[in-house]
């Protein structure tokens, strides 16, 4: 096949598959020269979002909390997955991590601290339910009452994620997320969690990236639970739609003055090579990662490509249940993902080289921020308009003494501004974009890779646990105080 005819192929493609190349320049935001901006640091006063748009830090709770045994939690996948076999860099583990849990009054400073009002975190599950079965651990519940005050006195709005990846091993022992009595544990977590918090919390986000979780979790077995295999893979993924759906309900009727709504990862998705091959892994991996999420939830149904593969899990009712009305949607962007055929890996694909000659980041990511357009572009088109803010969005960093590795993170807030430019655009040519969330508040634990890679607009030190804003977060600071400003001149 020549390069012609795989355009072809292309053109026929989900929006989410067409190469940025094909976006028309108009749309590039004239500040953008791709391959020069990591030098250009957008002045944090150059942009305009609408008026209610809402800035945030978002975190989660295994990867800052730290105090995996104290006051009666017990361990969940990511324990366990840190102490056996040798699955995290360094050997690395999240035991104590950010220490979150004992200096949780200094973090919520910090957010303070940039003028930012809104935070969206995570619970972790086995320390507010310890055991299969059990009743609630006050202990656990105590600590993010204080978090709420906290973040309360200091005019911060709580965003609640109650599923960041981090299932309590007593479930993982009877299956986990390949078994479908998990999705109605989440329903009852869910249900109890809501009824305790209740209007103190305004927005609720019941998953975090249910795709990511189904695929490095179990299809491929880089994180926990370290299971492998297309079966594993497509059970957890749509067991997790499935307790996803309930979990909207169990809000629904416990909170009905909140928003609530679900994180999902959305990225554009590129063959490697125009190979046939690598074109048909690519459009599987779309199915897998973006469709096989966002349809189910939007339309009640499974992707063309897979949806005979789903079959086998989905019983009947099951896609109503899934189906649901959410209030918003909160889309994590990185980067775009390319997709090669490897029969070494779960359904024969695997990422493959980006030939494009995009600069790297350290997690050896091509840096695409116009693919956030296309990515926004893509949900407000095929699923009708719905209401999205950006929940994550961020750039790694190793410290290695390099240039821009350490405090000085010019890299990373130029990164952020480029996002931003493009996210910008979106608003312009109509998505319905309300919010945008930077991952994140603090370097922290970062799965496999532990603490090599360092997403913190705030750096920690991970034996002092000393925290140091970096140039990124006065950045940051300035662009929402300045926001800020501006919307309070407007309605004066
Ligand atoms: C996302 C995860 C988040 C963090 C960032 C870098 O996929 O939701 O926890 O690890 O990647």
């Amino acid at each position: 096949m020549n390069r012609r005819e795989a355009l072809h192929i292309m053109a026929a493609m989900p929006a989410s598959l067409v190469p940025a190349s094909l976006v028309p320049a108009s749309l590039v935001p004239a500040s953008f020269v791709p391959g020069d901006w990591p030098a250009r640091q957008p002045a944090p006063d150059s942009f305009a979002f609408p008026p209610d748009f809402k800035f945030g830090f978002s975190t989660s709770a295994y990867q800052i909390e730290g105090a995996v045994a104290e006051d009666g939690r017990s361990p969940g996948i990511w324990d366990v997955f840190c102490h056996t076999g040798h699955h995290i860099k360094n050997g690395a583990n999240a035991d104590t991590a950010c220490d979150h849990y004992h200096r949780m009054p200094e973090d919520v400073a910090l957010i303070a601290g940039a003028g930012v009002r809104n935070y969206r975190f995570s619970v972790s599950w086995s320390r507010l339910y310890p055991e299969l079965n059990g009743p609630a651990n006050a202990k656990g519940f105590a600590f993010y009452d204080r978090l709420l005050d906290e973040l309360h006195n200091q005019g911060i709005a709580p965003w609640l994620c109650l599923y960041h990846w981090d299932l309590p091993q007593y479930l993982q022992a009877q299956g986990g997320w390949t078994n479908r009595d998990t999705a109605y544990r989440l329903a009852e977590f869910t249900d109890r969690v809501s009824r305790h918090f209740g209007a103190r919390i305004g927005h609720y986000m019941v998953f975090n990236e249910i795709a990511v979780h189904a695929m490095l979790g179990h299809g491929l077995g880089f994180h926990a639970p370290g299971l492998t295999g297309a079966d594993n893979w497509m059970s957890a993924l749509h067991h997790m739609n499935l307790g996803q759906g309930l979990a909207v309900q169990a809000l629904r009727a416990n909170v009905p003055a909140a928003r609530i709504g679900t994180v999902a990862s959305v990225e554009p998705v590129r063959p490697s090579t125009p190979a046939p091959a690598d074109v048909k892994a690519a459009m599987l991996l779309d199915a897998m990662w973006n469709g096989a999420v966002l349809d189910p939830l939007f339309l009640g149904r499974y992707p063309h490509l897979v949806a005979d593969d789903f079959a086998r899990w989905c019983r009947d009712g099951d896609l109503a249940t899934c189906r649901q009305k959410i209030d918003l949607l909160g889309i994590n962007y990185y980067n775009r993902l390319h997709i090669q055929h490897d029969p070494k890996y779960a359904l024969d694909l695997f990422f493959g080289p980006d030939n494009d000659p995009a600069r790297y980041h350290a997690m050896n990511i091509p840096m695409a921020p116009d693919g956030l357009y296309q990515t926004v572009m893509h949900v407000h088109r095929r699923y009708d308009g719905p209401e999205i803010f950006i929940s994550e969005n961020g750039f790694a960093t190793v410290q290695d003494g390099k240039p821009g590795s350490g405090l000085e993170d010019d890299g990373r807030l130029a990164y952020l501004g480029a996002n931003l430019q493009f996210l910008q655009k979106a608003v312009a040519a109509g998505a319905n974009v309300s919010g945008y969330f930077v991952w994140s508040l603090l370097d922290n634990f970062e799965w496999d890779a532990g603490t090599k890679f360092r997403f913190g607009l705030v750096a920690v030190d991970f034996t002092t646990f000393r925290r140091t804003p970096k140039q990124s977060y006065d950045w940051y600071g300035a662009l929402v105080r300045g926001h800020a400003a501006a919307q309070a001149l407007q309605s004066a």
